[in-house]
Order: structure tokens, then C-alpha cells, then sequence
């Protein structure tokens, strides 16, 4: 896809343009450009970050005498959900919400209880069956330049290359800011009743949970739509354990909700639950996120996703489901929490032209001119190469 309909495409406009990201843009072409990401991973939290910082060091060290030079660099690191007597309890992201719930599973791993029915291991590791029954696209070598024989044949009749992905994925990168005022401000704002004061609080949970779909605590608006049980949003055997297709309104879970539009699960083709799941299936991320905060007090979200297809998965849902104004019957909607909503910085951009609806009996609730709450910062796509293929480029 050409670079200008790929950013328009994945939302990434305005002051989420790549020519003014920290990395991964046009502008850091040649001195600045990314060859290569090493991610370090330790046990603590960045108040603790020495060990971090001995163990970086250490591959510095390393790296640097193979020739390497660092172009970016940034720390991330899981936000606990504090209890009220104090003690942790899980993670969240940045706006508050309990986060790294949903997965799916892989056909033969471990199918924990409540969570949705595996995957073939082809959707996100490549050289296996995907949901098509075909194998992904995968990078080749040609046999010669393999004389170890460290990269495994071909899984294709009559072809001697050398097949380079089996065991890989894709990995995408994507730093993204959020606007922690901006989006409190605005929950705020539209609850905010003079006859009522004090409901003002609860009124703004609802709200946060609408446009997410789930409570902060992580419950699902599918299971608890009136009110939140936080009991439920941590218990993993529960909080994922929901469909959407017997609320094709999107009166308990809003359609335009965040986990329904980059999920849709059973819901997507009103009265066909089989073959929504079906297409849902073929549209999955395997999400491992991580919160960041910079030094300048800028955080949000280092999004890292894994995916056979990045176009079919990543792009897919960035594009088709969250930033598409029609989804789910809406004509000026788009993800409330992470699509590209109204950016002043976007020339000639209409705040009219943006919304988000909380379906409802009698009435809807409908709020126009919905401010863009997640600006990219930076991000890329990379190949994550299995075993042999790191022993085969190591050589
Ligand atoms: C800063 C931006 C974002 C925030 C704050 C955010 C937050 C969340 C939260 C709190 C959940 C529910 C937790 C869970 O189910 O594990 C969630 C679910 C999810 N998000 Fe995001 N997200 C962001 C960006 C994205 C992007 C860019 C994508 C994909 C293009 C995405 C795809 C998903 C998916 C697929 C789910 C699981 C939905 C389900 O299966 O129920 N998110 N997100």
C-alpha cells in the first residue's frame, strides 16, 4: 500500500502524521532508519528500573561492538489496578481501564475456561494452517544461499527454497498517546447534571464503560450493563466469557463501543452469529501492549501486536472496524476511544462530523463532536524470525 493512503487509512493524520512521529517516520529515513528492535523485558515496575538499566547496558555493550547504533529508545512498563486497601490487582492502561484480558487462544495451547474457541496457529505463526486452511505468506530464501541447511524446506511441491518465516510473526509497533485529561475532561463535561451534582461521578462510569464497552474494573457491559461488578472484570474465568449477537442494538454493549468494534465476535452480520464469529476469526490480534510514560509526562500506550497478515489483521481492524465512520449501521462514528475522531489539526476537519451514540429505550444519547483521544506517535512493522531463522541470519 503507497505510504500516503496507508496513513490515511490507519488514521495516522494531523498531529498523528508519520512525517511528526518520534520514530518510524518519512523523516527518519537513512541515519535514522530501523533496521532492527530488541525488546528487553524485566520483572519490577521503572521506579526499580536500575535492573533495567544494567541489563540494557549489558546488550549495549554488546551491540555496539557488532556495529549497531541505537535510533530510539523507550521505556514501558505495566500500570497496576490499585484495590482501595491499597494492594495491586492486575493492570490497566492509561485511562484507567483494566487491560490485557482479551486473547486468543491457538490451536494447541492450553484453552483456558471462558475464553473464546482457538485459533489455527496459522492466523499469527507462520509455516501452519490459518482460518482459510492455507498457510500464510511467508519470506523465502533461495537454497543456495543456505549451505548449513539451518532453514527448513519449503512447504510448497517442487520448490527447493528455503522457508525463512516458519516459527515467525509479524510484530506491529505503534506508540500511541493518550489524552488522559482531554478524555476525562470530556467525560466531565457530558455528565455533568446542576440538578444532580452528585451523580455527576457515576454518570461518568457509565459513559467510560459505553465507550469501551467494558467497566473500568474490566467487567463487560454484555454481562453487567446497569452496573459495575468489579468481582467480574478480574476474574479471568468470567470477564471475557460473553457474545454479542442477542444484543444486536447494541443496547447492554454499544456497537460503536471499542472492544466491539475491534472484536465484533458474533455480532456483525445481524442474525448470522456463525458467520460473524467466522469473519471475525479471520480478523485477530494477539495484543501485548505495555503503558509508557516519558520523562516530559507525555504517556499512553506502546501498542505491539502479533499477526500472520498484517494487512488482513492489524490494518484491517485499525481501518475496516474502528476508524470506518459507517460501522454497525452509524454514518459519523468512529471508535470513541482509539479511532481518529475530531483533530483541529486536521485541515478543514468538522466537529459536527463526529460522534459517538449510547443506544437506549426510549431515547438514544447522542454526543457530536467527539475529540481524537489517541495520537500516534511513532511505529512500524517488523519480522519477528523464529529459532532457526535467527540462527540461520545470525550466520
Ligand atoms: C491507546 C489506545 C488503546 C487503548 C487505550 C485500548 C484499550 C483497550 C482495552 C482497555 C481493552 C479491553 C481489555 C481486553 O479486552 O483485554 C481493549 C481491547 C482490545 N483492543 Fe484496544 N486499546 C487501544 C488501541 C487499540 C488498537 C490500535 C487496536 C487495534 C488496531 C486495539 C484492539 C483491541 C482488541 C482486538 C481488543 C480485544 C477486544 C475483544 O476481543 O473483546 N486496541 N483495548
Amino acid at each position: 500500500m503507497a505510504e500516503e493512503y496507508r496513513a490515511r487509512a490507519l488514521g495516522d493524520t494531523g498531529s498523528s502524521a508519520p512525517e511528526k512521529w518520534q520514530f518510524g517516520g518519512p523523516d527518519a529515513r537513512g541515519e535514522r532508519d530501523i533496521h532492527l528492535v530488541l525488546m528487553l523485558f524485566t520483572h519490577g515496575n521503572l521506579d526499580q528500573s536500575g535492573s533495567m538499566d544494567a541489563y540494557h547496558l549489558r546488550h549495549r555493550q554488546r551491540y555496539e561492538a557488532h556495529g549497531l547504533r541505537e535510533v530510539f529508545i523507550q521505556d514501558a512498563c505495566l500500570l497496576p489496578m490499585v484495590r482501595d486497601d491499597g494492594t495491586e490487582d492486575g493492570s490497566r492502561e492509561a485511562f484507567g481501564y483494566r487491560d490485557g484480558m482479551t486473547q486468543p487462544t491457538l490451536e494447541g495451547t492450553h484453552h483456558k475456561p471462558g475464553q473464546s474457541a482457538p485459533l489455527k496457529a496459522g492466523e499469527f505463526i507462520l509455516g501452519y494452517e490459518n482460518e482459510y486452511g492455507q498457510l500464510p505468506f511467508t519470506p523465502v530464501v533461495p537454497a543456495e544461499q543456505d549451505p548449513q541447511g539451518l532453514l527448513p524446506v519449503l512447504d510448497v511441491k517442487g520448490s527447493s527454497a528455503k522457508d525463512l518465516g516458519r516459527n515467525g510473526s509479524y510484530l506491529v509497533i505503534r506508540k500511541l498517546r493518550q489524552d488522559v485529561d482531554a478524555f476525562e475532561r470530556f467525560l466531565s463535561e457530558h455528565c455533568h447534571d446542576p440538578e444532580d451534582p452528585e451523580g455527576d461521578a457515576a454518570r461518568k462510569e457509565l459513559l467510560a464503560a459505553k465507550m469501551m464497552g467494558r467497566w473500568r474494573s474490566g467487567a463487560p457491559l454484555s454481562l453487567c450493563p446497569e452496573k459495575d461488578d468489579p468481582g467480574l472484570g478480574k476474574d479471568p474465568a468470567r470477564n471475557n466469557d460473553f457474545c454479542f449477537e442477542s444484543d444486536p442494538k447494541g443496547l447492554r454493549c454499544p456497537l460503536n463501543s471499542h472492544v466491539r468494534r475491534s472484536n465484533p465476535r458474533d455480532g456483525l452480520i445481524p442474525g448470522d452469529p456463525k458467520e460473524s464469529l467466522k469473519i471475525s476469526n479471520r480478523h485477530q490480534l494477539l495484543r501485548r501492549g505495555r503503558p509508557y510514560k516519558d520523562p516530559d509526562g507525555e504517556q499512553g500506550l506502546m501498542f505491539l501486536a502479533l499477526n500472520a497478515n498484517i494487512r488482513r489483521q492489524f490494518e484491517f481492524v485499525q481501518q475496516t472496524w474502528m476508524n470506518n465512520p459507517k460501522f454497525g449501521g452509524h454514518y459519523d462514528s468512529r471508535d470513541p476511544i482509539a479511532g481518529d475522531n475530531h483533530d483541529p489539526a486536521v485541515e478543514g476537519s468538522d466537529p459536527k462530523a463526529y460522534s459517538v451514540t449510547i443506544p437506549g429505550e426510549p431515547v438514544r444519547q447522542r454526543i457530536t463532536g467527539l475529540p481524537r483521544f489517541v495520537h500516534t506517535r511513532g511505529g512500524g512493522y517488523f519480522f519477528l524470525p523464529g529459532i532457526q531463522a535467527l540462527r540461520f541470519l545470525a550466520s
